[in-house]
């Protein structure tokens, strides 16, 4: 059973498409969600957001980026400043996802300051969490997932909360192919869901979309997005082949 929590479906391009790719896609996809009950966002590189948001010509397709640095501005050489993706049309960024967390070595506390100024800067913030296949296997799921929400969201308050997404992304299913099953993905937004209410309230709590990443493909989007605490998906490599995606986005 499904809530009445907006769905929101999510594209991470990661580090995918040139310019003339980018404008393909977008003028492609347009027709394909027209009829899609969900929201469509797609985080694209940095190089591509302005020719992306040009080419949504307005639609409902929601433009944004993978990430972004927690200064304003200034000797910050090859950073970008959350102003700089407002002024190019991003609307949205995700923060904290696995690969920054795993490759760039970016801690909780960073996490934190990035989501603080995204909101200041007014850009949504998607803030990715999720347990290795180590944490999984040793039975830390709830320990870590509780560690990074308690300590990438410290001093949020609950109207700045009900602002942002949160996206489960176990490490074991990101490019694995090994997706988490449906009843585990359910289990463990829950989880995330009762320990938000019981930090920041019922209210929001029930009200935040929470979206499941991780080996997303077109023949398991339905399964994972039945499930009641499951608000959307967070879609990486199938995001970049647009028959996948359309198909994703269109799964009832
Ligand atoms: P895949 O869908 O390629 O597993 O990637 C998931 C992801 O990291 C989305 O942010």
């Amino acid at each position: 059973m499904e809530s009445d929590r907006q769905i929101v479906i999510t594209g991470n391009w990661k580090m995918n498409k040139s310019t003339e790719e980018t404008v393909a896609f977008v003028k492609g996809i347009l027709p394909k969600i027209e009829a899609a009950n969900a929201l469509i966002y797609l985080a694209v590189p940095f190089t591509v957001i302005q020719p992306a948001v040009e080419a949504t010509g307005g639609s409902k397709l929601v433009i944004g980026a993978q990430n972004m640095h927690d200064a304003t501005d200034g000797a910050f050489t090859g950073e970008i400043a959350g102003g700089m993706l407002k002024d190019v049309g991003a609307r949205f960024v995700i923060l904290g996802h696995s690969e920054r967390r795993h490759i760039f070595n970016e801690s909780n506390s960073f996490i934190n300051s990035k989501i603080k100024r995204a909101l200041l800067d007014e850009i949504q913030p998607v803030l990715c969490i999720g347990e290795t296949l180590e944490e999984h296997e040793s039975g830390k799921i709830e320990e870590v997932l509780y560690t990074q929400l308690k300590e990438s969201l410290e001093d949020i308050t609950p109207e700045q909360l009900a602002k942002m997404i949160i996206a489960y992304e176990p490490v074991w299913a990101i490019g694995t192919d090994k997706t988490a099953t449906p009843q585990h993905a359910q289990d463990t937004h829950r989880l995330c869901r009762d320990y938000l209410a019981d930090k920041w309230g019922k209210e929001v709590a029930d009200k935040i979309v929470m979206q499941y990443g991780g080996s997303v493909k077109p023949e398991n989007a339905k399964s994972l997005l039945e499930q009641p605490d499951i608000d959307g998906l967070l879609v990486g490599k199938a995001s970049l082949n647009l028959d996948f995606f359309s198909q994703i986005v269109n799964y009832r």
